[in-house]
Order: C-alpha cells, then structure tokens, then sequence
C-alpha cells in the first residue's frame, strides 16, 4: 500500500490526512485547523507543519494551494495573503514539515483529479469541469481525463463582478441567503460556463457539496450535473495522488 499524507490548504481551514493512493480512501481521521488570519507564507506553512507532526509524518506529502501554481510558483492569492505571490510554494512547505518532499497542485485541480480517479468521474472521457464552492470557486477541467491546469474559472464575470464574490459558498453565509436565493446565482454561473466550454458534467464539490439535497434540485443546466462523491474530502484525496504520479 502506498500512502501519502494529502494538505488541503483552503482560504477557511487546512486540513490533512493519510490516503491510501490505491484506493483514494483516508486511513486516519482527517485533522483540521483553522486558516490563520493574515494567512501569510510563515503562519500558513506553519500549520501544514503542525498537520504533518500530528501524523509524524516524514515520507512524501501532497499539499493543495487556493491560487494559481505555475512552475511551482505561487502566481494568485485571492483568498490569503498576498506575500504568497513569487513564492516556490514547494519547497517553503517542505521546510516547515521537516524537510518531506512535497508536490503542490491548485486545490480545484486536486478535488478534480480526486473525483475523476475515485468518484463522480471516473470513467469520463468527455469534457468535465469540477467546481468548489467554498471561500471563493474553484474550478478543474477535464478533457478525455486530461486536466487543464490552473483554469480559475471562478474568476469569471458576471454582472460587471467577479464570480465568485457573488456566488461562492461563503457568499451564501455571509449575506444570509436562502437555498433558493443562492441557487439562482448559482445557475447563472453554471450557465455561463456550459455557454463558454458546453461540458458534458458538472461536478459540484467544495464543503457545501453535503448538503447538495438543499439546492441542486433547484438548479438546471444544460450539462449533467452531479454533487462530488468525495464530498470535502476532495482536495485531500487529490493531493495525495498528485504527489505519486
Ligand atoms: C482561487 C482559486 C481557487 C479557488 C477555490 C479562488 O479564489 O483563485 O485558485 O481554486 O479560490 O479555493
């Protein structure tokens, strides 16, 4: 069994776990701990050590970052701080976990690889994009189960404003939404995106993906569309696989 330990970085909470790669399944109990606020280079490295040392973790370590990673530089930081932005986010990471070898995907990308290994899909050759509504949109397309790396479609426009300040998760419990007055932001978004890139499925994953029953009923796209299998525990799973191939 090959087991690597997966670092979900999120603009809200950092949370790790061991995955079987094998079989995307967690072997431990995930840990979770609050984002720091700022969530500089320093407090935030220092948590995915504090995850690393709950697990004495010390082999090989897959870790997501919110933004953009380009040659393994942070590019984008919306949702942490910016003096992220020009950082070799791999090796400041292995630093702070003891000197562990580690690979950094965007976190949409990871839940996306997640979900097409393990779970809504898998088999898919067709053109799927994978979105994480949480602090901000994520987002991981997929032709024939190939990525396209860093898409950021949640940095989109819509009524002269970024997608994501309207229609992210966070959004919902900031402003007090109802289920049925964020769906219909929502299906404007989902709309957008099956007019510019006419996918076959639409994944939705992020941590409100569990209570999916409340509001993908009330949404109609033109592509299917499915909650994420792997719920929350996505970006983990996504991580940890990355970090093997
Ligand atoms: C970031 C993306 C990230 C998404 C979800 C956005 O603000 O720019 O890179 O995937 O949030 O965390």
């Amino acid at each position: 069994m090959t087991t690597t330990l997966g670092i979900d970085i999120g603009g809200t909470g950092i949370k790790g776990a061991p995955v079987d790669t094998a079989t995307g399944e967690l072997i431990a109990p995930r840990h979770r701990i609050l984002t720091p606020d700022p969530a500089t280079v320093d407090a935030v490295a220092g948590v995915a050590g504090e995850v690393a040392r709950h697990f004495d973790w010390t082999a090989a370590i897959g870790a997501t970052f919110p933004g953009v990673i380009a040659d393994g530089v942070i590019r984008t930081a919306v949702n942490v701080d910016k003096d992220w932005i020009g950082t070799d986010v791999a090796s400041v990471l292995s630093d702070a976990c003891g000197g562990s070898p580690v690979t950094v995907r965007n976190d949409a990308d990871a839940a996306g690889i997640a979900e097409m290994t393990f779970g809504a899909g898998r088999g898919r050759t067709d053109t799927v994009i994978m979105v994480t509504l949480g602090t901000g949109i994520g987002s991981a397309v997929f032709v024939d189960g190939h990525l396209v790396p860093n898409t950021e479609l949640g940095g989109l426009p819509i009524r002269g404003k970024v997608a994501e300040k309207r229609a992210a998760d966070s959004v919902r419990e900031r402003d007090g939404l109802s289920w049925k007055q964020w769906a219909k932001r929502l299906e404007e978004y989902l709309g957008l995106l099956d007019d510019l890139l006419w996918p076959d499925l639409i994944i939705i994953g992020g941590g409100v993906s569990k209570k999916h029953d409340k509001f993908l009923p009330l949404l109609s796209t033109r592509a299917e569309l499915v909650p994420a299998q792997l719920l929350n525990e996505a970006g983990i799973v996504g991580a940890a696989v990355s970090a093997t191939v």
